[in-house]
């Protein structure tokens, strides 16, 4: 019996680092704190949470603290509702509060979402109240104070207000019915299969737990390459399975939409937005929706762009098909996000003078004031298409009259699709903190929005990702979202204790890792405005450095055999750095003041330019790609240096992502350094590229059962070659391997 008790107290305070875990609980662990921390909070905490009413998100919040505070503190506190007795954590609105007759009073406002922390004595009694205008915001504060106590801030006097930068804060997910996901890389749908809701919503219910915890209060959950069949009135009722899951966390279901539909779904020989016959449609099918999900969210729409259907087809306007479904939306409190990414996706590549990247601001600065109030248009982060690099979309600073929103992209698309370590929120804050200066004043990116929306594409995988340390993006959106003002290391190490705990050393680690990992893989992939230089008319992942050239879609470097870049200044290129304010553009168009970083996404310059940095751009190419790779094969010895301070089963599969990363960063550097290399003929001064003493390529190898084959694009191999079809011995002239990989290049 003793011993027993004896091994069950060992259990229980094994370090939670030790323990297995599958990344499944994210930031929200609620991991053991240590004893003489955990001590100073049950000290000032009251034994008692109290609610006044029984809405669902404070009900979430009384249970979320519970459950919290005994992770966390090892104590167990009594839920009780009604006005309070004694000292307790009172969880309440403001109009609750003053309802019941509490032995307090709170006099103030906040806005809506926004909550309040404070600390009350009265009466010989201790309160922690959490309040807030509005149910939602309560849960908010309740998240907000739980993770005070996870990072060891003090509790002890409370009084902080906080409310969210703006109020939309959406995710859209790009779930295919039948379960699959445009872009996403962690396993199958959590909303959808085979067409229809899945059976079991519980997965549902725990990623609206985590997007509560971020202050999200919406998400659209379907792709914004929308099937029609989910307008239809068999389907709304797994929409209204999906909202119910949602609710108690205060998250809002929302669609995206076929602008097609009326004709396609509804019967109607049109989709005309100002026809009396569509305009009726959107009504009854909106008012459908409302009658099954009362606090529907809205709508998400893609028109005339990649193939959607859209208004040109009736030669009308963007706003036009906007309000339609705006007016429908309008008796019921709901917006529609219009989506400005739009473009020609069959330009002719030989007029240097056609630009895709002026596509968004073309198409919709000179409908400012065209758009009804409950229409928000939603604009992705660059001009192009979530590229490694790109500046602030002109548009962002383009609409005075109209509400925007940034839209951001989670899942890394192009940015290594979670097999990459690639942290996103420095790239983000890059753009937010952008001064557009349009106004006459300062006005960064982040003031003009009314809207964040971030692509998350969360999947069936045990860590939501496939990778855990690509949730750290959901984590720094929601937080982004929620005060586009916080740093990105504040972000990130607040991220990294919650998810992998407080020892400095493991803190101090994966932050620096995080934070330099989007120029890390800016180096060894597209640097100084190139873009990814990936297969863009393919799954958007290896290299390929001509797939963007002499094609329709736009994303073109224009590299030729003496120059590179894209020519668009006003004075002799596509004329797109005048969509700026005159004072951007002026820095823009001038080599003198724009920075290196976009330097070849503003300019056509030849590969001997000297850069600010005092490099040719050749050079730079050749260096940086370098540079990125040895900073992966340091990741993982760092990585290395925190095993046994992060649990096993994270640290190996962490590990290995990294060690896959650290080859695929070399086949990127070779490929494109060879590539540059190739077409420019200037070689690299340090000797490096095109020289590779002591690799063996696998056509020189005698390779038993292997065939040696061309690879495209020819740079994704050195010589263009692999072998392929492994027998499992591979003698060279050096020695032997007998357990070859399953793709030798
Ligand atoms: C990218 C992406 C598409 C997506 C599109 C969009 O082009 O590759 O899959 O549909 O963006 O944002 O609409």
């Amino acid at each position: 019996m003793t011993v027993r008790v004896l091994l069950l107290s060992a259990f229980l305070v094994l370090p939670p680092a030790l323990t297995a875990e599958t990344g499944y609980n994210a930031w929200l662990r609620y991991a053991p704190l240590d004893e003489a921390v955990a001590r100073r909070y049950s000290e000032v905490l009251p034994a008692a949470i109290v609610t006044l009413s029984g809405a669902a998100p404070i009900q979430s919040a009384q249970q979320e603290l519970i459950a919290g505070i005994r992770g966390m503190l090892g104590r167990n506190l009594q839920a009780v509702s009604g006005t309070p007795a004694g000292s307790a954590i009172v969880l309440a609105t403001l109009t609750e509060l003053r309802q019941a007759g509490t032995p307090f009073v709170l006099i103030g406002t906040l806005p809506a979402d926004g909550y309040w922390l404070k600390t009350i004595n009265a009466s010989g009694r201790r309160y922690i109240v959490i309040t807030a205008a509005n149910d939602r915001g309560v849960l908010y504060g309740a998240f907000a104070m739980l993770r005070k106590i996870a990072l060891g801030e003090s509790i002890a006097d409370l009084d902080e207000k906080q409310s969210p930068s703006v109020p939309a804060r959406w995710v859209n997910e790009w779930n295919n019915l039948d379960g699959t996901i445009e872009r996403g890389y962690g396993g199958r749908s959590i909303f959808w299969d085979d067409g229809r809701s899945r059976e079991n919503l519980d997965r549902v219910r725990d990623y609206a737990r985590m997007l509560a915890s971020l202050g999200i209060n919406s998400c659209a959950i379907n792709n914004v390459n929308a099937d029609p069949r989910l307008l239809g009135s068999d389907f709304i009722p797994h929409v209204a399975r999906i909202a119910d899951a949602f609710r108690p966390w205060g998250v809002r279901v929302a669609l995206a939409i076929d602008f097609g539909s009326p004709r396609t779904l509804g019967g109607l020989d049109t989709f005309h937005p100002i026809d009396p016959a569509v305009i009726a449609w959107w009504k009854f099918k909106v008012d459908e929706i409302y009658r099954a999900v009362p606090d529907f969210g809205g709508f998400v729409l893609k028109a005339d762009s990649e193939g959607r259907v859209g208004p040109s087809t009736y030669g009308r306007t963007h706003a036009d098909a906007a309000n339609v479904v705006a007016r429908a939306l309008k008796p019921h409190g709901g917006v529609i996000f219009y989506r400005g990414f739009v473009y020609d996706h069959h330009m002719d590549w030989t007029n240097l003078k056609n630009d895709r990247a002026r596509a968004a601001y073309d198409n919709f600065h000179e409908l400012d004031g065209t758009f009804d109030e409950n229409v928000i248009i939603q604009i992705k982060n660059g001009p192009i298409d979530f590229q490694v690099r790109e500046p602030a979309s002109p548009l962002l600073g383009a609409l005075d009259k109209t509400k925007e929103a940034i839209e951001l992209q989670i899942t890394q698309e192009y940015l290594g699709q979670a097999r990459h370590l690639v942290y996103l929120v420095p790239m983000w804050k890059e753009t937010l903190d952008f001064d557009m200066r349009v106004r006459g004043g300062r006005t960064p990116v982040k003031k003009s929005v009314s809207g964040f929306v971030g692509v998350s594409n969360v999947g069936l995988s045990d860590n939501w990702f496939g990778n855990h340390m690509s949730q750290a993006n959901l984590y720094g959106f929601g937080r982004l979202a929620w005060n586009p003002d916080l740093s990105a290391r504040q972000i990130t190490e607040e991220w990294t204790r919650l998810t992998f705990g407080n020892d400095s050393k493991l803190v101090e680690t994966i932050t620096r890792i995080q934070l330099s990992s989007w120029r890390t893989y800016e180096n060894y992939t597209g640097p100084l405005g190139l873009q990814t230089l990936t297969d863009i008319v393919g799954n958007h992942y290896g290299v390929a450095v001509e797939a963007s050239e002499r094609n329709g879609w736009g994303q073109w470097h224009r590299a030729d055999e003496r120059s590179v870049g894209m020519d668009r200044t006003v004075a002799t290129g596509t004329g797109f750095i005048g969509q700026y304010s005159s004072a951007v553009a002026r820095f823009y168009e001038s080599m003198e003041t724009c920075p290196d970083d976009l330097i070849l996404f503003m300019h056509h310059v030849p590969y001997t330019h000297v850069l600010h940095s005092g490099k040719t751009v050749i050079q730079f190419i050749y260096d940086s790609h370098y540079e990125g790779a040895e900073t992966v094969a340091r990741y993982l010895r760092e990585w290395k240096s925190i095993k046994g301070r992060v649990d096993d089963r994270r640290y190996r599969e962490v590990l290995a992502q990294l060690e896959y990363q650290v080859g695929q960063a070399m086949v990127w550097r070779d490929a494109v350094s060879n590539w540059f290399l190739h077409a420019s003929g200037i070689p690299d001064s340090r000797g490096r590229v095109g020289r590779y003493p002591g690799r063996i390529e696998a056509e020189s190898m005698n390779l038993s059962g292997y065939v040696t084959t061309p690879v495209t694009p020819w740079e994704a191999a050195s010589s263009g070659k692999a072998s392929r079809n492994g027998a499992l011995t591979i003698t060279f002239p050096h020695g032997k391997l007998t357990a070859p990989p399953p793709l030798a290049a």
